[in-house]
């Protein structure tokens, strides 16, 4: 078998979970459409395969997918071809990289859930799988809780010798993190496992039956950022890890007036910032107001929300939210679209919420 390069690789991402532990959020508008750093994380993703210099990748869609072909549209990054293939039911992440078969054909592909970041823009990965072109290989992490993933225990050498998906029983403590590489092969391997628990057909138990004709599937042992956003406390994690990272800047078309904002403040266009107080690293969009507020990072506030007379601490505020009076804090909270929050008489506060697209919430 001869040498493969970056542009010969295939990207299927699989988006058509129903995010469940995401909800109500995910009532409205797919997970992957949630904002991490105020930009989808499907765009942070495409973003980082085209980056790698794959040319192409397969979203495999729920049938209700305008959103997301929407967001395609406008936001896909150049260089690279983007088509979505529909997963009809929900019969597990393995069917879903099945219905990608047509589209890769007979090229090496990788897998990249639609949830995960990595710090460094999978580069390491992809070169590791063009460069060795093993049967498969897989980005793992250490992880304190093993039972919610699946796990890979490897040999010395860093073969996989075995792999479980969500065990009650300790195997390994190597997660598997979301992120695979695999020969065209592994979709025959697919066709013929047989659906696991909730009648879902499971990658890692593929990859269990691969192991057991011959071994040739790798671990990557990254230690490097993995952001899995799957809860809401992840998704905030997420947002944080990636904040930590932002280099402050005030548009020269945002107005503040009152305290300067530190170092890891970045304030976007036409934004006015009135008598706000910041700490920690936060990231203001386009056309936000923020009055008499305080607001501690992490932070991210989407395009033209509004904050006033409130604190607001490691949050994700998306686009058009209003957050009005709550001098007691809204706190570790994620706040959707055109959401409102309003509390007329008081100091109350809100801590650990996750407030659907449009919803609204008073305090008396
Ligand atoms: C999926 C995979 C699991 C992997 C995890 C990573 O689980 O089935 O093997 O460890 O992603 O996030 P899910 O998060 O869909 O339950």
């Amino acid at each position: 078998m001869g040498t493969i390069q970056a542009g010969d690789v295939v990207c299927v991402i699989p988006c058509a979970g129903k995010g469940t532990r995401m909800q109500p959020l995910t009532y409205t508008r797919p997970k992957p459409l949630l904002p991490v750093c105020n930009r989808p994380i499907i765009g942070h993703i495409l973003e980082a395969v085209a980056g790698t210099g794959i040319t192409q990748a397969c979203l495999v869609v729920s049938p209700d997918h305008g959103q997301l072909d929407d967001y395609l549209q406008d936001n896909t990054p150049c260089g690279l071809r983007v088509e979505s293939v529909v997963q009809d039911e929900p019969k597990g992440l393995g069917h879903a990289v099945l219905c990608a078969r047509e589209f890769v054909g007979k090229a090496p592909f990788i897998v990249y859930l639609g949830d995960s970041l990595y710090g460094d823009q999978i580069k390491q990965f992809v070169e590791r799988f063009v460069s060795g072109w093993p049967k498969g290989l897989l980005r793992l992490q250490e992880v304190a809780e093993p039972q919610h993933y699946g796990v890979a225990m490897l040999d010395e050498d860093g073969r996989v010798r075995r792999g479980v998906e969500k065990s009650k029983e300790f195997v390994s403590d190597l997660a598997i993190t979301g992120m695979y590489g695999f020969r065209w092969s592994f979709f025959c391997t697919l066709a013929r496992t047989m659906p696991g628990e909730g009648g879902e057909i499971q990658i890692t138990d593929a990859i269990q039956e691969v192991l057991e004709e011959e071994p040739g599937v790798w671990g990557e042992v990254y230690e490097g950022l993995w952001a899995d956003c799957g809860r809401p406390s992840q998704f905030l994690a997420a947002n944080a890890e990636l904040l930590g990272e932002l280099v402050g800047a005030v548009d020269p078309t945002a107005e503040v007036i009152g305290p300067p904002p530190g170092s890891q403040v970045r304030i976007g266009p036409d934004s006015l910032v009135h008598n706000t107080t910041f700490r920690g690293s936060v990231l203001v969009g386009r056309g936000c107001r923020l009055t008499n507020a305080t607001i501690s990072g992490p932070c991210s506030i989407n395009d033209e929300a509004v904050i006033a007379d409130s604190v607001v601490h490691n949050a994700i505020i998306d686009e058009r939210a209003r957050i009005q009076g709550f001098r007691g804090g809204v706190w570790d909270s994620i706040v959707g679209i055109d959401a409102e929050l309003r509390n007329d008489g008081g100091n109350g506060s809100l801590s650990g919420a996750v407030v659907g697209d449009g919803s609204c919430v008073r305090l008396g």
